[in-house]
């Protein structure tokens, strides 16, 4: 049986937060809210308990887990070098959304760096994932808490849907206000390279290091254990998701939307608010989810926005591109195509 404990995400009860810590540090599997999304946390140092977090996730284990502490001194014993560069970005943006693949120490066991030379490491900003860090005083090695190419949880709920009775604990703390993962930093080559985009952006890590690089699209093959979330198909919803970029993006939508309906199909639409507003008739033939205007609201229900027309038994989702303004634009863009998995249609 999966325990939901319900807490107060700003001031979490320390009942609470004491079961969770003893719960990891006795090699449990919890489930708690950090400010991106919804971690499933496991002993960093604790083999078996890691590899019973793979087997709940469904992941392969080829798919290195990202360690979260809650100061700068607990890296050290992680990490085989802090360097300067380091500790500036963790002056600047942590706690926060930005993990930082850093050379790893012996200490680390290989289950958790899926035998890579480097590990990555986060200090999270949310006071529910805090408590839990301080007061379990080990170094909790935390993946996103969905099943293995699930969206992201972004709610408890999220996390019982996927990971009911495969997991020990999940604390409650609301819905998380960020709604994507961190920021993935790679520290260990020559220029900095963001992995994985998040709310902490290229422009921003750029007012503290002088040159920052940024994989674009999906990675070569051999490439692609550097950073698995970057794999095409990574964060995908089990309805086909056909993603439209572009100045006529929402036309283009609209009209295959109609032939779909047309054509007997059950649909959902993705779209932004007032993209239906002369396309009633169509609207009520559809299942629709409408994200925005800002980015930080589009970012907040993204995920949740892809379950529920996911949970609809659908035959087709269609989404729009939303306006990449910088901010979380970047990582919307990022998630939306990798639910696509190459369906795009550029208008
Ligand atoms: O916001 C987040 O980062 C959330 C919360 C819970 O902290 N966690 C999260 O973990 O998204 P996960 O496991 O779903 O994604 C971890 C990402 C993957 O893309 C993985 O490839 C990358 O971090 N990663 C982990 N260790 C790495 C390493 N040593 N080198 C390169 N990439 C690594
Ligand atoms: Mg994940």
């Amino acid at each position: 049986m999966t325990d939901v404990l319900i807490v107060d995400p700003m001031q979490p009860e320390a009942e609470a937060i004491a079961r969770a810590a003893d719960c990891l540090r006795a090699g449990g599997l919890v489930a708690f809210p950090t400010e991106t999304v919804y971690g499933l946390g496991v002993n960093a140092l604790d083999r078996a308990a890691v590899t019973r977090l793979f087997t709940a996730k469904g992941r392969p284990a080829t798919d290195p887990l990202i360690v979260h502490v809650t100061s700068v001194d607990a890296i050290a014993p992680l990490a085989a070098h802090i360097s300067d560069d380091v500790r500036r970005l963790a002056e600047r943006f942590w706690p926060g959304p930005l993990t930082l693949v850093l050379k790893r120490s012996a200490r680390i066991p290989d289950e958790v760096t899926a035998g890579l030379d480097t590990v990555a490491i986060r200090i999270p900003r949310h006071p529910v994932a805090r408590a839990i860090l301080e007061a379990a005083a080990i170094p909790v090695a935390a993946p996103s808490a969905n099943l293995f190419s699930r969206p992201s949880p972004t709610t408890a709920a999220h996390v019982l849907e996927d990971l009911d009775r495969r997991i020990d604990l999940i604390v409650d703390g609301g819905a998380t206000t960020v709604g994507v993962e961190s920021t993935v930093l790679d520290m260990t080559g020559i220029v900095p390279t963001i992995l994985r985009p998040g709310a902490v952006t290229r422009e921003m890590l750029q007012h503290v290091l002088p040159r920052v690089d940024e994989h674009l699209g999906s990675l070569p093959a051999a490439d692609a254990q550097r950073a698995p979330g970057m794999l095409e198909k990574h964060y995908s919803p089990r309805t086909p998701l056909t993603l439209y970029e572009g100045i006529d993006a929402v036309d283009l939508l609209i009209n295959d939307a109609r032939s779909a309906v047309a054509s007997g199909k059950r649909v959902g639409l993705l779209v932004a608010p007032g993209d239906l507003e002369q396309h009633a008739a169509l609207a009520r033939h559809c299942i629709v989810r409408e994200l925005g205007p800002a980015s930080g609201d589009i970012a907040r229900g993204l995920y949740a926005s892809l379950r529920e027309l996911d949970a609809a038994a659908l035959d087709a989702i269609f989404a729009r591109a939303f306006r990449d303004e910088g901010g979380l634009g970047g990582a919307i863009a990022d998630r939306l195509r990798r639910a696509a998995a190459g369906r795009i249609v550029r208008g």
